[in-house]
């Protein structure tokens, strides 16, 4: 087992989170790509487990604070580790230490650049990112929004704590239409797949439906709504978190539509 940077025979995997198996993940568009393509001369640093077979099998990528969805200073944000935990593919590879491997190797390369500090996420639940993992390798709470939790590891005494930058409002909803408003920032596939489903749902309603697309890599619109990747249907919060599947999103935007007079 080793750990690497990212290199560039691995982007098309990195791109799809190691799951080249999957064919929810060619829903993903190539939102990835481009946040890519914008990030990687932005500090992004992209860390990649190899097993003996030379094949990916983890990954943890991480940014500096100010391109994520916290406020902070001379900090860098942990978007995600993953350690391929699925039996399709390289298989399960988690449970061997690999993610601990990963996240060390992340806060090394952290700290040599001269940050103060790393903050991570995770999920007030006992799956997905949980936030006690984080716990477990020293992170602190030191901030929550519904579930979800930011934690950091300071690494300097005059390090300032992160905080989430908060929702600040939310779509309205459009008079005689149903309005599905879809936020993307690019960076999970996760979350391009729930984006490249409800512009293809909404598609198919005509001029019933009016979609409407926020670009949250752009720090203009993500400051004014305080909201990274999320899926609105008149108004209302669609859970994103697994991926809803495409009959569910139209479903529910079909319901909405024979409301309308
Ligand atoms: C969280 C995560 C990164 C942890 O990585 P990991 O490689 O499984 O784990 P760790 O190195 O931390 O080890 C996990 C457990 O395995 C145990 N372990 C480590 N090496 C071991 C070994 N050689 N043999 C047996 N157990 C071992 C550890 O003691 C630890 O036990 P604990 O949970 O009781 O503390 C991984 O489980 C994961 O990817 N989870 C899903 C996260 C996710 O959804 N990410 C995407 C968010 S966008």
């Amino acid at each position: 087992m080793q750990i690497v940077d990212l290199d560039e025979k691995y982007n098309d995997l990195y791109f799809m989170c190691l799951e080249d198996w999957s064919d929810e993940m060619k829903e993903a568009g190539d939102h990835k790509e481009d946040w890519y393509s914008k990030m990687k001369d932005k500090g992004l640093g992209v860390k990649l487990a190899l097993n003996k077979k030379e094949e990916v099998v983890g990954m943890i990528q991480y940014i500096p604070i100010e391109y994520s969805f916290a406020e902070g200073e001379d900090l860098y944000y942990i978007n995600c580790v993953w350690v391929h935990g699925y039996e399709e593919g390289v298989g399960n590879f988690q449970k061997k230490g690999i993610g601990t491997k990963l996240i060390k190797a992340a806060e090394e390369d952290i700290r040599g650049r001269g940050a103060k500090g790393v903050v991570a996420w995770g999920v007030s639940l006992p799956f997905w990112m949980k936030a006690s993992w984080f716990k477990k390798h020293g992170y602190e709470k030191v901030d929550k929004q519904s579930m979800a939790v930011l934690l950091w590891k300071p690494f300097s005494e005059d390090a300032v704590a992160p905080k989430w930058i908060k929702q600040k409002k939310k779509p309205e909803k459009i008079p005689g239409k149903v309005s599905v408003t879809a936020f993307l920032n690019g960076w999970c596939p996760s979350q391009n797949i729930v984006f490249e489903r409800a512009k293809r749902a909404a598609s198919e309603f005509g001029d019933k439906v009016v979609f409407t697309e926020i670009d949250t890599f752009n720090r203009e619109n993500f400051s004014e709504w305080g909201i990274a990747d999320a899926l609105f249907i008149d108004g209302k919060e669609v859970r994103t978190g697994p991926p809803p599947s495409y009959e569910d999103i139209k479903n529910k935007i079909n319901k909405r539509v024979k409301k309308l007079k």
